[in-house]
């Protein structure tokens, strides 16, 4: 294979950029960027995420088998950055952001424009990111958006 087509081609697929948030059984909360998601059925509603196993959120999803998707929009990019590192905890806010809870424990950003909260149904676990495939179980709407594109970030994830 041509290596340097392989890298090529695949930062050419496109994608938009959430904050996926956690709870652990202990009671902690987390979060993290990622772009590797995707919607993946109508019925029932899936999607796919992408974790890499040595974060410390791929355990938490793998053994509570619940995480939450907070959609960035346009001018979010300061807040994708953040959760690239482990945020803290600190007076309700999660690394300085208001975050609020619904149906499976894990944080939402408050300023998300919308969010979607999930149940893992399927795990494949081959690669350095295993692939959670799991139920939409609750969403939310706030405001018409238009989401933040990794491509427009100048941020590569891919390749
Ligand atoms: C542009 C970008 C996109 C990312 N996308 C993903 C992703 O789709 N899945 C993932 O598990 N980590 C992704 N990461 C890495 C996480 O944001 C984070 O760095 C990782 O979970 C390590 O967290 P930890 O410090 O809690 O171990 C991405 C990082 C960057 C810079």
């Amino acid at each position: 294979m041509d290596e340097n087509a392989k890298r090529q081609a695949l930062l050419m697929i496109p994608y938009g950029l959430y904050v996926v948030g956690v709870k652990a059984a202990d009671g902690s909360i987390s979060a993290f960027t990622a772009n590797w998601l995707s919607q993946a059925s109508f019925k029932p509603p899936l999607v796919m995420l992408a974790v890499k196993t040595d974060s410390s959120s791929f355990p938490v999803i793998r053994d509570c088998g619940k995480f939450s998707v907070s959609i960035l929009e346009e001018g979010q990019k300061a807040v994708a950055g953040t959760f690239f590192k482990k945020p803290e905890y600190v007076d309700g806010k999660l690394a300085g952001y208001t975050v609020e809870f619904h149906s499976t424990g894990a944080p939402v950003l408050s300023d998300a424009p919308a969010f979607v909260e999930c149940e893992v149904r399927d795990s494949v676990n081959r690669g350095d990111h295993a692939v959670f495939v799991a139920e939409v179980v609750n969403a939310g709407r706030k405001r018409d958006a238009k989401i933040l594109n990794l491509a427009d970030t100048g941020w590569k994830y891919g390749g």
